[in-house]
């Protein structure tokens, strides 16, 4: 949309987008998304009437279960309209969503436009907020669930993505559930159904109740065991297991290279790269 909103906005406002490659998907209708963003960059292109820059990206978000806006703990596809413009007062800050709330001026603006974005994301199960302070801009932002509806057949266009070869169960170990709720994500865009672990203990707990996981894949700093134990222990029972131990690069103090290792914070595409060079490799 970045030519349309281009010409809506005017020669005097530089329009820019950034949208991240390996987006999830989130269900929404294609149209009120478009005019939702249009709606956006117009608000954005009054508040800059003498010009400024008008930025618009997506990305993909997780929610903690403190978001301020109540948003369901989550990963969310995050579509920001940012400027540069005049911003918001507090009380036009408080009242700016509500139905016909406007500073416009008769004839100028119904006030219709933010109420109507904010009801779109609601409907969707998502959010909108809004960051603003006098003189230093607006951001606003759309909040949008990720999608776990699987793709049919009739849609399916062809991936360039690397994939397991065999996806199966994954045992995720990590003692901070952000990463984790993440990695999870991740995993289960590539066909694991995942058990998660907040610790090296409670996935060995799991185990000895029987959870048999093709793939472990662990944090290796962690309080307790660390994952490159929990790692080898869990291969010296089941040699079969694939094993993956993520670390960052400073963290690398009893790290084997006896385990395949991944460098936090990855993507998505690293993430499949390294499972499908375990699965080639047998473990
Ligand atoms: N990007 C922004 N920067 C500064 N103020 C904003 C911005 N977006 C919205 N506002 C404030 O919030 C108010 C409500 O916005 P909303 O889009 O709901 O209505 P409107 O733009 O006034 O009218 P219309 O929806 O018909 O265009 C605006 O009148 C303005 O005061
Ligand atoms: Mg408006």
């Amino acid at each position: 949309m970045g030519e349309l909103v281009s010409s809506t906005t005017g020669p005097q406002i530089e329009v820019t987008v950034d949208t991240a490659e390996d987006l999830p998907e989130a269900m929404a209708d294609p149209n009120q998304i478009e005019m939702a963003i249009l709606n956006l960059s117009v608000n954005a292109r009054d508040a800059m009437p003498d010009g400024g820059k008008l930025h618009i990206s997506a990305k993909a978000r997780t929610a903690q279960s403190t978001h301020r806006s109540g948003l369901a703990p989550g990963t969310y596809v995050c579509i920001s309209v940012a400027d540069t413009g005049i911003g918001m007062d507090e009380t036009t800050l408080a009242h700016a969503v509500e139905p016909f709330f406007s500073t416009k001026g008769v004839g100028q603006g119904t006030g219709l436009g933010l109420s109507m974005v904010h009801g779109l994301a609601s409907q969707l199960g998502g959010a909108l907020t809004i960051t603003s302070a006098v003189g230093s801009g607006t951001n606003v932002e759309l909040w949008l669930p990720v999608s776990h509806a699987a793709t049919g057949p009739s849609d399916a266009v062809p991936q360039p993505k690397l994939r397991p070869l065999a996806a199966g169960t994954a045992l995720l170990v990590d003692d901070e559930p952000l990463v984790r709720m993440s990695t999870a994500e991740m995993l289960g865009e590539l066909g694991y159904s995942v058990v998660e672990a907040g610790s090296a203990e409670d996935a060995l707990q799991r185990v000895s109740e029987g959870l048999r996981p093709t793939l472990l894949i662990t944090d290796h700093l962690m309080p307790g065991m660390n994952g490159t134990d929990l790692g080898l222990a869990l291969r010296k029972q089941y040699p079969e297991l694939q094993v993956l131990v993520v670390s960052g690069y400073a963290n690398n103090e009893g790290i084997t290279p006896d385990l395949s290792r991944l460098t936090k914070p990855f993507r998505s595409d690293e993430l499949a790269a390294s499972l499908a060079n375990l699965a080639k490799v047998g473990r």
